[in-house]
């Protein structure tokens, strides 16, 4: 179904700088008088933040496939509470994370079945598909350095096998989605920035969008 607002999707692995870059573009499209909604997965509603805190305790054991079928419960709950409503409204949503994380992390990372994770992607977004995914990618090396001093989630204790899966299942699937680019994130920020909005022109995303 094509709505009125328009949805794009910030992914990437963990300190990638998407959630940087997610806050950037959604004060600059606010002050340009655009009627913005930002949020993330898993969580960006009360019931779903509460399966985040379960998925991201690194205190919890959690089964490969329990964890698939979390993270798309709290896909299900937040397609349909929030985002759905803000596009049928006309916002744009700028949503960090998305049914690309899962084939990223559950599917290179963990090995599931990649049949099982589309299917699963298709019923809890109702096939709702974002207008552009901005997939930043960058060496591993950042994802150390920038982790020094911060606190680890359960996902982020993974090692460097994991991570280098993962980072190949952006690529690959990346590739083969509509409407997704590859953001070299080993940048500046604001050759990045010049980047994302570059992007935001090329796929129109601003054209017909709803002011405030
Ligand atoms: P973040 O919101 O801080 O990026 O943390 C979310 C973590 O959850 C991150 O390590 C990626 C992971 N994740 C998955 O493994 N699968 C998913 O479908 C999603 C949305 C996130």
């Amino acid at each position: 179904m094509k709505y009125k607002g328009k949805f794009i999707v910030f992914e990437g692995p963990d300190r990638c700088g998407k959630s940087t870059q997610a806050n950037m573009l959604n004060k600059y499209l606010t002050s340009l008088g655009f009627d913005v909604v930002i949020t993330r997965e898993p969580g960006g509603d009360s019931v779903a933040e509460e399966i985040r805190r379960i998925l991201l305790d690194p205190t919890n054991t959690v089964s490969p496939m329990a964890e698939l079928l979390l993270y798309e419960a709290s896909r299900a709950q937040h397609t349909e509470q929030k985002i759905i409503p803000a596009l049928e409204a006309g916002q744009i949503v700028i949503c960090e994370r998305y049914t690309m994380s899962s084939c990223a992390y559950q599917g290179y990372g963990r090995g599931i079945d990649m049949e099982i994770i589309n299917r699963l992607n298709s019923i809890a977004t109702r096939d709702v598909k974002p207008d552009l995914t901005l997939v930043f990618l960058m060496s591993d090396k950042y994802f150390t350095e920038r982790g020094e001093y911060l606190f680890s989630d359960r996902l982020e204790l993974e090692d460097e096998a994991f991570r280098h899966k993962m980072r190949r299942g952006y690529r690959e699937v990346a590739a083969k989605t509509e409407n997704a680019v590859i953001i070299d994130a080993d940048r500046p920020v604001a050759e990045i920035e010049a980047s994302v909005l570059e992007e935001i022109k090329k796929h129109n995303i601003l054209e017909g969008s709803k002011t405030v």
